[in-house]
């Protein structure tokens, strides 16, 4: 029965093993370079509430309207916009693939875009300048693991707040990241996602 479920998933979303399958980081930003132009449509039904909830979540630990806040993995700007809804103002984005920015600038809700793998330690000219991180639908399988939260979370400075989504499967794997820096986890929501899946919008501030 759950592989049959597993089987009916992977048949109405082939984009998802096809991008979790990636072979290295330039594969990654191939595939998402490739997928830019449709990704919106293709997502939306599935996903677009995850930006949305992530928002949320930030905006209630976030008063400050003009904060600094990085979208890392920012994509086609999902996060942006939601982000922008919850009207905040000073939002910069980064991602890996340069056609998943373009269709970001179109939308105006980012005052900078810049491309990056977020797992290069030089990508950042300086530290500690960001009031608030978000990324949504990054940490997963073949894209970003414990070098990528280890670099942001320098960028963060003290008292910020870095929102992100992780997978329950790919949450057990990173666990023991998560615990290793001195932040603190300051809020936990779980949503369904993919049919039965269970994906976990966590909170932490750094001390
Ligand atoms: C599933 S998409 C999510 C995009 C957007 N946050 C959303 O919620 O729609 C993942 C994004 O992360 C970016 N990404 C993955 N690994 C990255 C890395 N190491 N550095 C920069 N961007 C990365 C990809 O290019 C892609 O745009």
């Amino acid at each position: 029965m759950a592989q049959e479920k597993a089987k009916e998933t992977e048949n109405q979303r082939p984009w998802l093993s096809w991008i979790c399958d990636s072979k290295s980081i330039d594969d990654l930003r191939r595939k998402y370079n490739t997928w830019a132009s449709t990704y919106d449509t293709d997502v939306e039904k599935d996903w677009e509430f995850m930006p949305v909830n992530a928002a949320r979540i930030l905006a209630n630990l976030l008063p400050k309207k003009d904060a600094a806040i990085l979208d890392a993995g920012a994509g086609t700007g999902f996060v942006g916009e939601a982000l922008a809804q919850q009207e905040y103002t000073n939002i910069t984005a980064a991602d890996l693939s340069e056609e998943m920015l373009t269709v970001a600038r179109k939308k105006q809700v980012y005052k900078a875009l810049f491309q990056c793998d977020l797992e290069d330690t030089q990508a950042f000219s300086k530290k500690e300048t960001f009031d608030a991180i978000i990324s949504v639908g990054v940490f997963a399988h073949a894209h970003a693991g414990f070098i990528v939260l280890q670099n942001l979370f320098c960028q963060l400075k003290r008292g910020g707040y870095f929102v992100l989504t992780v997978r329950e499967k790919y949450y057990a794997e990173m666990q023991e990241a998560f615990e290793s820096l001195p932040w603190t986890l300051i809020s936990q929501e779980q949503f369904q996602v993919y049919d039965n899946e269970i994906i976990y919008v966590l909170g932490f501030r750094k001390q």
